[in-house]
This record gives C-alpha cells, structure tokens and sequence, in this order.
C-alpha cells in the first residue's frame, strides 16, 4: 500500500498530488496567470512562480490527503520534457524531501504520464484501459498517436513533424487576438459559431504523421485577406471562425488517428493532454467509439491540463517494478 507524493513543474502549472496505490487521494494545482499579459508562457516568471509554490501546493496536497508526510512511501516527480527552469524547481524540490525523508525516488516522463492518466482510479468501479489500447497525445508541446502494449511499452506510430496541435490553436487565437492560452478560449466561442461557415486546408502527410504549421498560414493569409475588404471582419465573425478553425484542427487529428486505429484493430482509444479538453474533440471521439464499437476514454477535465495526479500514476507503476531514480539525476528538456 504504498503512499506516493508526485510533483509536476515542467511548464507553467505548480502541482502535487498523493496516491495510495492507483487511488487519488489528492491533486492541487497552482495556474500561473503572470504569463497572460505576455500572451505565453515566460519561462524566467514560470521558474520564480514554481518556487514561490512549491512549497505550500505540496502542504496542500498533503492536508487534502489527510496524511502526514512521513507516511509517504516515495516521491514521483517530472524529470522532462520541459522548461529547464520550471524542471529544475520540482527535481530539487522532490530530491530534497525524498532524502530527507530517506525513501525512494522515482523519475517521471511527463508523456507517459499523461498517457497514463487513465489508470488513476478516481472509484472503486472504475475500470482502466485493457491492453493494447491506442492514445491521441495532444497538448501544448506535443501531438502524437500512440500503441500502448504495456504501462511502459509506447509505440509512437505517428506526430507532428512542425507545430503542436495545441500550438496551432493557441496560434490561431493569437491571430485573432483573444489572449492566452487560446484553446479554451476558441473552445467556448465556438460554442456560438458555425463550424461549417469557413474551410481552410488540411495538409496531406504520410501516414499517421500531422502538420500544423500550413493550417496556421491558410488561416493567417485567409484572414488578411478579408481584413483588406473589412477591418472589422473578426469581430463580426469570432463565433464562426473559432468553431471553423476548432473543427479543422480536431477533425484531422480525429481523422488519422481513425485510421491509425482501425489499422492496428485497436478496440479501446484514449484523448490525453491539454487540448484533450477541447469538446469538438471530446464529442468526436466519443462518436468514433458508437462508429466502431470502441471503448472511449476521455480525461475528466483536471487530468488534461498538467497535474500531478498523472504523475503520480506514472510512478506508482514504476514503484511496482521497483524502479527507482538516483539523487544525482538532472532534467531533461526534450
Ligand atoms: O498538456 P498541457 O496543459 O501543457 C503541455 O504539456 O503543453 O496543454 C496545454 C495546451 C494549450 O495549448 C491549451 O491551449 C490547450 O492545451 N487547451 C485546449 C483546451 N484547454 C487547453 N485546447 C483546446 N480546447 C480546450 N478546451
Ligand atoms: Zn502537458
């Protein structure tokens, strides 16, 4: 019954969690808003924010939890990829306390992690994902296809070769000068809007692989184009472009990973990552699984955006297999 402390800094969110075994005992999380008036993440700001909240996000956690920190068996924390700064916080931060403490250390890939997500057992009838189950990674930095033969096991069978997904839509909202971070932003807008009221091109990539950057410029360009004829044509249109450019976006990330996992004969799928909140996507993988009789996982929303839950999942697997990280260990950026 081990209890793990996990903590995740590799961006812009402060977060620790505790687990006993799979279960969720508590996730705190700590937004960063000093980085909106710049319109992105500052990675000077982000690293003195995570030091100014490392400390009580992890009292928190552990009141929440209802646990003394000596009970604590281990300590999972995001060792990369990340902002090298940020990293440094919580790797330091998880190294002093596991020797303080003197138990184990264990190291976490912010990916696997939120991959693993699913397995975070939030009731006692919750059932996690059977193997091999395949995984549309998309988030701020990455967007991959993923085939999952184990916990640890993680085939990439397609990516971006330029922009994340989550770029690209936080891109687009920068376009349109909305603020920062654009997903949600565009995600509640569209709401209102018709998504069928404007068409910009997807690229053609072999096989699983995506780009994002051509979608960004036909938007760009599509865009100055009619700001020629009419400067308020954004206000006039803001409902209808988000929904327009949300369904492009999401529609062709839900398009190759359904061949992808039609292909591999893949009957349990899963969203993972920030952009794993956005509802055009939510709703198009959940109609994916009625289409082929999919099992469909889909995060609550807490576990989309980084937390320290999926790290801490992340590392009771690894407790499990024993294995451990050593005090010496440094952070890796990619
Ligand atoms: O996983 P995450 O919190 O951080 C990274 O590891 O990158 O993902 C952040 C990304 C941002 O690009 C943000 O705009 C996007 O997730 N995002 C969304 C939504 N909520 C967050 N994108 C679309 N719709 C949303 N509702
Ligand atoms: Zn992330």
């Amino acid at each position: 019954m081990p209890y793990i402390l996990s903590i995740e800094s590799s961006c812009d969110d402060t977060s620790a969690a505790v687990l006993c075994n799979d279960r969720l005992l508590s996730n705190v999380i700590a937004s960063q808003k000093v980085h909106e008036q710049y319109g992105g993440v500052v990675p000077e700001l982000a690293s003195r924010a995570h030091q100014h909240n490392i400390v009580p996000v992890v009292d928190c956690a552990l009141r929440d939890a209802g646990i003394d920190k000596r009970q604590i068996d281990a300590v999972a924390f995001t060792r990369g990829p990340g902002l090298l700064g940020s990293l440094l916080v919580g790797v330091s931060f998880a190294k002093s306390f596991a020797q303080a403490l003197n138990i184990p250390l264990i190291e976490v890939n912010h990916l696997q992690a939120h991959v693993l997500s699913h397995f975070i057992r939030t009731s006692d009838d919750y059932i996690p994902p059977q193997f091999p189950f395949m995984c549309l990674l998309v988030s701020g930095g990455h967007t991959q296809i993923i085939l999952l033969h184990s916990h640890f096991e993680m085939e990439i069978l397609g990516q971006t070769i330029d922009d994340a997904a989550g770029e690209a839509i936080d891109k687009a909202a920068k376009i349109m000068d909305l603020g920062y971070p654009g997903g949600p932003i565009i995600d509640r807008l569209a709401r209102e809007g018709n998504p069928d009221a404007f068409q910009f091109a997807t690229p053609q990539i072999q096989g699983y692989d995506y780009s994002f950057s051509g979608i960004k410029t036909s938007f760009l360009y599509f865009l100055r184009d009619r700001l020629v004829e009419d400067p308020d044509f954004i206000n006039q249109h803001k409902a209808d472009l988000c929904a327009s450019i949300q369904k492009c976006i999401m529609s062709f990330l839900l398009k190759k990973f359904e061949r992808a996992a039609l292909k591999h004969r893949i009957r349990q799928v899963a969203i993972a990552g920030g952009v794993s909140a956005n509802s055009y996507l939510r709703n198009g993988i959940a109609e994916l699984g009625r289409k082929h009789g999919w099992k469909v996982y889909t995060p609550t929303l807490q576990f989309c955006t980084d937390n320290a839950a999926m790290v801490g999942i992340a590392g009771y697997f690894k407790y499990l297999k024993g294995d451990f990280a050593d005090i010496s260990l440094p952070p890796y950026t990619r």
